[in-house]
């Protein structure tokens, strides 16, 4: 097919994941020193692996993660470990065989270094010559979604009805908005959940929020955000941010512009803290199929003595 062609980015399927994961982890230290934060373990998975079977679930089977400077373990923890799979099929052991395959059979998973730290924007910058020309979806790993909400599936059917770039968004309490890029935004008619955004702002001062519409960690963008990255200088923080860069999709008009949000109303669990990072082992670890209901009845009765 000719480039003229070709149907509008829009309606092109959406095939590939982004996966920034070039963080210092900083939040962590020093557990994070010499690991990457996206393995510390919910549970009894590193992080990452939630949201690269998220993806994968959603029918992205085209990973693309950005990486930086001590990220080995996460290009380990995707491939084959053929000597712990020996070890553990000569000891008859088919339960954690099948574990610890399931983690390299996840899709196909490529890496991209991001060289410098210059922020969001820039990490997502890094995939476009791997994305190309159709709509991608972005994942962040502080995020994770309950696997029973769709989130992902949800901006997916979103952006193929409606085109641009769709993310998620969260109401959340007033004095958390200078956390979160927040967007202004229209009611669609006839959606109960999606919005159309006219306006984002990175972390803004609590006075200076333009709603309490906070994004979370997920994005399906249309591939022209590219060019925009690409002049977007560095915002909030000193980085290039990739609200700024959606503020001005959503400002524009045109092939690919435009931002549509989507609401969400399900389970998140925030790994991005200390605290969240608890919480969040405590929500996944009750619901765990092997150990939920020991580990339930285990808390109820240390709570109900008084967590002692
Ligand atoms: C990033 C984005 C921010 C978004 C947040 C969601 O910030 O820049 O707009 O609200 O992720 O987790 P970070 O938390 O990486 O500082």
């Amino acid at each position: 097919m000719s480039a003229d062609a070709r149907p509008p980015a829009a309606r092109r399927p959406v095939e590939k994941a982004v996966i920034p994961a070039a963080g210092l982890g900083t939040r962590f230290l020093p557990a994070t020193k010499a690991i990457p934060k996206e393995m510390l373990p919910v549970v009894d998975k590193p992080a990452i692996q939630y949201v690269v079977e998220e993806a994968t679930r959603a029918g992205l089977d085209d990973v693309l993660m950005i990486t930086g400077r001590n990220k080995g373990a996460l290009e380990d923890h995707f491939d084959r470990n053929w000597e712990l799979e020996q070890a553990l099929e000569a000891k008859g052991d088919e339960q954690r065989l099948a574990r610890v395959r399931k983690s390299a059979d996840l899709g196909t998973i490529h890496f991209v270094r991001q060289g410098e730290p210059l922020g969001l924007g820039h990490a997502v910058l890094c995939a476009a010559e791997h994305v190309g020309d159709k709509p991608f979806a972005v994942l962040l790993g502080d995020d994770l979604i309950d696997a029973r909400d769709h989130l992902l599936e949800r901006l997916i059917k979103v952006q193929q009805q409606r085109g641009g770039s769709v993310i998620a968004l969260l109401e959340v309490p007033p004095e958390q908005t200078h956390l979160y890029g927040c967007a202004a935004v229209q009611p669609v008619d006839g959606e109960d959940d999606v919005v159309q955004v006219t306006g984002l702002v990175e972390k803004p001062d609590p006075a200076d929020a333009p709603s309490n519409l906070a994004i979370i960690g997920r994005y399906v963008l249309d591939p022209s955000i590219f060019d925009v990255l690409e002049r977007t200088a560095p915002g909030r923080g000193g980085e290039i941010q990739l609200t700024d860069a959606l503020q001005e999709r959503a400002a524009a008009t045109g092939e690919g512009a435009g931002v549509h949000g989507v609401v969400f109303r399900g389970r998140r669990y925030d790994t991005g803290d200390r605290l969240d990072y608890l919480k969040a082992m405590v929500k996944l670890g009750s619901r765990h199929k092997e150990l939920g209901d020991d580990f339930a009845a285990w808390l109820k009765d240390w709570v109900a003595a008084g967590g002692e």
